[in-house]
Order: structure tokens, then sequence, then C-alpha cells
């Protein structure tokens, strides 16, 4: 309900300038070290108010717990804890630890979740990224990172560019390119697509340059044609993903491989005669069958007849 909601989104707000100020703090020495080592200056870091959750089980919930009962805090997914013998959940422990913090906020901008990034790479550490679960607050598919901050100029240019990382995001962003967010990693969802389609007609695709990428690319390119969408795709040469792309070749370079953006069309010949190079006549069927999918999906008559055209042709 939304007593409930109000509660959530306020032990939220709350923990966001927490981990701010663990940041500021002499324990966040190492993370303000590693968000510099990537190339964030203050200002930045507080723009998209990045934070640090230290390496701390009780901390967190030290802070919020005069704030909220015991089920509150359980359900911000802000802790995690052990199911007991008796069924019930055990004592509530900080869910991100030692990582740098991302708030996730809806469109109005109110954090809903975070994402939080190990110091250090290694198993120890655990997942490169950690989410917040499933929540009242916060469903994975309804959301765009960075949504918040992206709408007005998505709506002004008319398209938005899509990435897979909160890095990839913030460096895009600081470019200068504002009509920019990201999947976060997971697949692209038809939620997260409507949810688009009230601000743009048009987007540029723009995932890391590796098989992961290649494939989200693939699913996203099928969901927003569908959708009506007109879908360029950029690839980046080197292999970088946008933010590294970025930091190594400037934001000129990058602007530079954002005109060049291909048609969604000629992007998926060219993968196409990557997968399947067509030099037999079996390559050409199964470049053909991977195409074909794709040409079906284009709800304009003339645009399904020329991309048809060019795959035969090429
Ligand atoms: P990437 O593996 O491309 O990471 O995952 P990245 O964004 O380049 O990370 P940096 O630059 O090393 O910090 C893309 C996105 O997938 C999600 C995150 O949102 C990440 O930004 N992800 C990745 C996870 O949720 N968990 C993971 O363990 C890894
Ligand atoms: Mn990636
Ligand atoms: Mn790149
Ligand atoms: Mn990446
Ligand atoms: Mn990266």
């Amino acid at each position: 309900e939304s007593r409930q909601r109000t509660k959530l989104l306020e032990l939220h707000e709350l923990a966001t300038a927490w981990f701010e100020e663990q940041l500021r703090s002499p324990e966040g020495a190492l993370a303000r070290e590693y968000l510099s080592g990537r190339g964030l200056k203050p200002d930045e870091i507080q723009k998209f108010r990045i934070g640090y959750a230290p390496d701390s089980f009780h901390a967190l919930r030290e802070r919020l717990q005069s704030v909220a009962d015991q089920e509150t805090l359980r359900l911000s997914g802000l802790f995690s804890f052990k199911e007991q013998e008796d069924g019930k959940p055990g004592p509530l422990y900080s869910r991100f630890r030692k990582r740098v913090s991302f708030p996730i906020a809806n469109e109005s901008g109110r954090v809903i979740a975070f994402t939080a990034r190990a110091l250090e790479a290694g198993e120890k550490a655990g997942p490169k990224y950690l989410n917040s679960p499933e929540t009242p607050l916060y469903s994975k598919g309804n959301v765009l990172f960075n949504l918040d901050k992206a709408r007005q100029a998505i709506r002004e240019t008319g398209f938005a560019v899509l990435v897979e990382g909160q890095m990839d995001c913030i460096s895009v962003y600081l470019a200068g390119v504002k009509n920019v967010i990201a999947t976060s990693g997971t697949a692209f969802t038809e939620a997260q697509v409507r949810l688009l389609s009230r601000y743009a007609t048009r987007m540029i695709v723009n995932f890391d340059p590796d098989t992961a990428g290649a494939n989200a690319a693939e699913k996203s390119i099928a969901l927003l044609t569908e959708e009506g969408f007109e879908v360029r795709v950029v690839t980046l040469e080197g292999g970088l993903d946008p933010d590294r792309y970025i930091r190594e070749h400037g934001t000129q370079a990058y602007m530079t491989a954002l005109r060049a953006a291909k048609r969604h069309s000629d992007y998926l010949i060219e993968r196409a005669r990557q997968l399947f190079p067509p030099t037999t006549a079996d390559a050409k069927v199964k470049a053909l069958n991977f195409l074909l999918p794709h040409i079906r999906r284009m709800p304009n008559r003339i645009t399904r007849d020329e991309f048809a055209a060019d795959a035969a042709q090429k």
C-alpha cells in the first residue's frame, strides 16, 4: 500500500545519502581512489549520487532501524538474511558491502534500488555488480537506468542511446549525450520498450562489442523494431565498451562513432555475414535464416521489402 511505499522510498533516500557520506569519510578512501582512477571527478560523482557501501554487516541497519520496522527494512532489499529453522527471516545484514553504490531512480528521480560494484575483482569479492532484488518499489524489467536525467533530452531529440552498463551510461552522459539510458546488463524487456515509446521513436543501440553485447543487441533490435522504433546500431572499434572508448579516444571520437551508427538492417546483414561467411550454399541458407525473423518483424512494408532485397543481394 502507499504508506509502505512512502516508507521504502524514505529508506532508499536515507541509504543514498548515507552511502554518499561514507564515500566522503576516511573509510571511503579506497572507493574514492577507485572512482578517480575511472576518471570521475567529485562533482560528477555527486551528480549521479554515487556512494560507498562500507565493509560492514550492520552499519546501515544501525542507521535505518529507528526509521522503519524489521519487516519494512527486510522488504527494502537493502539487506540480506538467512532463513531460520522456524522459517522466519534471521537477522538482517547489509547486502552491499565494500562496493561503490549507484542509485537507480524511477522516472521522477526517486531512488528505488541500487546496483553496487565490487572494488576488486576475484571470487572473494563476489559478482562484479550486485543489484537490489525485486521489491515493492523495484522491478528490474520495468526500469531504465538514468531515464530520470535523460527523459527530457530524449523527448527533445526524439531518440535515445541505449547502453549496457552504469559506467557506460555515466560516461556517455558526461560526454554531453544526455539522452542516454542503460539496460543494466539484462535483456531489454517489452515493458522497457513501452516506457521508451512515450518519449521517442528512434533508438541508437550501443552495447559492448562482445558476444554478450551482440546477442543483447539482436534481442533489443527485435523488440524495438516490432514496436515500430527506427533502430540504429553502433559498433565501437577495439573491443572497448562506450565508457572505455570515451576514456581512451575522447568525446569527439565517440560522437563520430554515434554518427556512423548503421541502420539495423545493415548491421544485421553484416552480422549474418560474419557469423556465416556466405561462401557456400549452406552458409547462405544459414545467413538468411538468421535474418528472416528480423525481416518478417518489420511492420512497414516498404522497409521490409528493402531489407529483404538487401539481404538477398549481400
Ligand atoms: P559488463 O560486464 O559489461 O560490465 O556488464 P561494465 O558495465 O563494463 O562494468 P565495469 O566497466 O567493469 O564497471 C554490463 C552491466 O551488466 C550488469 C551491470 O549493470 C553492468 O553495468 N552486471 C554486470 C550485473 O548486473 N552483474 C554483474 O556481475 C556484471
Ligand atoms: Mn558487457
Ligand atoms: Mn568500445
Ligand atoms: Mn562493459
Ligand atoms: Mn565497462
